[in-house]
Formats: structure tokens, C-alpha cells, sequence
């Protein structure tokens, strides 16, 4: 995968960003020209950073980032580049074996072999997560640590609750949820999240250019207050809106 175009910024010039730069180029030719999303994702991120949205995580990070299931470490490099200090972790790095869908791309930014528990270790910093695999617990229980540390922010790359990132009780955490679909319309494929507390807040949300076919975005979160004041149960009709 070539890491450059000749008329982008080279590595190491402000702005750098070859994710970005592809997209571009997949957007001004048709069909995305001879580019697959499968070959974008796997040479880079399944989520495009943007200077906007390297802003916004570097805003509300004073004492750094610690990323979970960084994959190759992309959105790792580029806040690094942009002066934040970013600890990076995943159960499978790229570049090995193990990795589902990086196991041949050598990384942009050094990740550590690193699961939810490593979170914990670092509640100072903002906990950022990008395209967390779907209806897979270990989002929701790196959430759950975070919080348990005393962690207070949170920056989430995804999609909407229901979406192909995250699962249930993730975004339950989150306070993505409209309504408990389980309770409020009888769903019976999903399951109840009414005694799911929401844990975090939406503070503020970063449009993303997306890769083909996605719908992600950048969304900050604070960590909620006491319990006792912020627990709630769906009901059918109190839902919110996104909240864009
Ligand atoms: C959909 S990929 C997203 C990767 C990267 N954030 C990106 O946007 O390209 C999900 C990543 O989570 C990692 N992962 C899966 N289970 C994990 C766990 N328990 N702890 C840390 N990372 C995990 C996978 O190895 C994979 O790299």
C-alpha cells in the first residue's frame, strides 16, 4: 500500500494524512477508480481523521490518549503527530497473525498487545475508541473499567447505536440508545437495556468524511454525575434525538 501521493503532503509535513488524501482521490474518480474500501481500510483505519477531529480529541486531552483496539495505529500517529501523547493498544496488533483484518500492514504508530484491562491503568487520559467491534463485549467492558478508574472522557469513532460498531450495553454506557426496543415495541432479537445506567454524556460530535457504504462520526463524551441523579428508564415516546 503506497503511503503517499505525489501531490500530498509528505510524511511529516502538517496536514499529512494519506487516509484522507485516498479518500479524496476515491471520491473525484468514479467508481473509486482501481481503489477497494477493503484495501483503504486495511492500509490504514476503518475511520478517516480529520484535522477537525484530531482537534477535537486533542482538545479534551490534556494528559494524552489511551486507544483500544488501535489496529495499525493510524489515528494514533496523527494525534501524535499533532502533539498528543497517545498510548496504543490491542489484542492484535497489526502486522501479526492475529490481526483480522491488519495482519499484513505494518503500523503507522507502535501498539501494544493490550485488551480492555489496559485501560484502567490510565484513567487521566481520554479513552478512545475507533470502529470498536460489533456485539462484542469487550467495548462496553472497556467502558465499564474506564469508569470504574475514575476515568473522565471518552471519544467514541462509530456508528449509531444499532450500527455495525459497538453492541447494546455499549451504547447503552454511551446514552445512544432512543428507547429500550425490547421494552418499548416488544423486539424480541434484542435485549433489554433498561437497567443498563447510562454512564456518559454526549458533549459534542464531529462529522467524518466516511469511507463507502459507512456512517460513522466522532463523538466526545463526559462522564455522567452521581448515579442516583442520572439513572432513568426508557420509556415509550421520551427518546432524544441524536443530539448533532
Ligand atoms: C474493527 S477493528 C478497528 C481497528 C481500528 N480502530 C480502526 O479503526 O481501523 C477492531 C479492532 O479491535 C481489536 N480488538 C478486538 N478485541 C479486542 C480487545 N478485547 N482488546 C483490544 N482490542 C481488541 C481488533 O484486533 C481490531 O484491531
Amino acid at each position: 500500500m503506497p503511503r503517499s501521493s505525489e501531490d500530498a503532503p509528505s510524511e511529516g509535513d502538517p496536514g499529512w494524512n494519506p487516509a484522507l488524501d485516498l479518500y479524496r482521490r476515491m471520491m473525484a474518480e468514479p467508481g473509486g477508480g482501481e481503489h477497494t474500501v477493503e484495501a483503504a481500510i486495511a492500509g490504514h483505519s476503518f475511520a478517516i481523521p480529520t484535522a477537525s477531529a484530531l482537534g477535537a480529541i486533542a482538545q479534551v486531552s490534556p494528559s494524552g490518549v489511551v486507544e483500544l483496539g488501535a489496529g495499525t495505529g493510524y489515528w494514533a500517529r496523527l494525534l501524535s503527530d499533532a502533539g498528543v501523547d497517545v498510548l496504543a493498544f490491542d489484542v492484535a496488533p497489526a502486522n501479526t497473525p492475529e490481526s483480522r483484518w491488519f495482519d499484513s500492514t505494518e503500523p503507522w504508530y507502535p501498539v501494544s498487545v493490550g485488551d480492555e484491562a489496559s485501560v484502567a491503568a490510565h484513567p487521566d487520559r481520554t479513552l478512545l475508541l475507533v470502529w470498536p467491534t460489533r456485539d462484542e463485549t469487550w467495548p462496553a467492558d472497556a467502558l465499564d473499567l474506564f469508569h470504574e478508574a475514575g476515568g473522565s472522557t471518552v471519544v467514541y469513532v462509530g456508528e449509531p447505536a444499532g450500527g455495525r460498531t459497538g453492541d447494546d450495553r455499549f451504547h447503552a454506557r454511551l446514552g445512544n440508545h432512543d428507547h429500550c426496543h425490547a421494552c418499548a415495541y416488544g423486539v424480541v432479537t434484542v435485549p433489554c437495556i433498561c437497567d443498563i445506567e447510562p454512564q456518559w454524556e454526549r458533549q459534542r460530535s464531529v462529522d467524518l468524511p466516511r469511507w463507502p457504504g459507512h456512517d460513522d462520526d466522532l463523538y466526545v463524551y463526559v462522564r455522567r454525575g452521581a448515579p442516583s441523579t442520572t439513572r432513568r428508564r426508557w420509556r415509550p415516546g421520551r427518546g432524544r434525538g441524536r443530539g448533532r
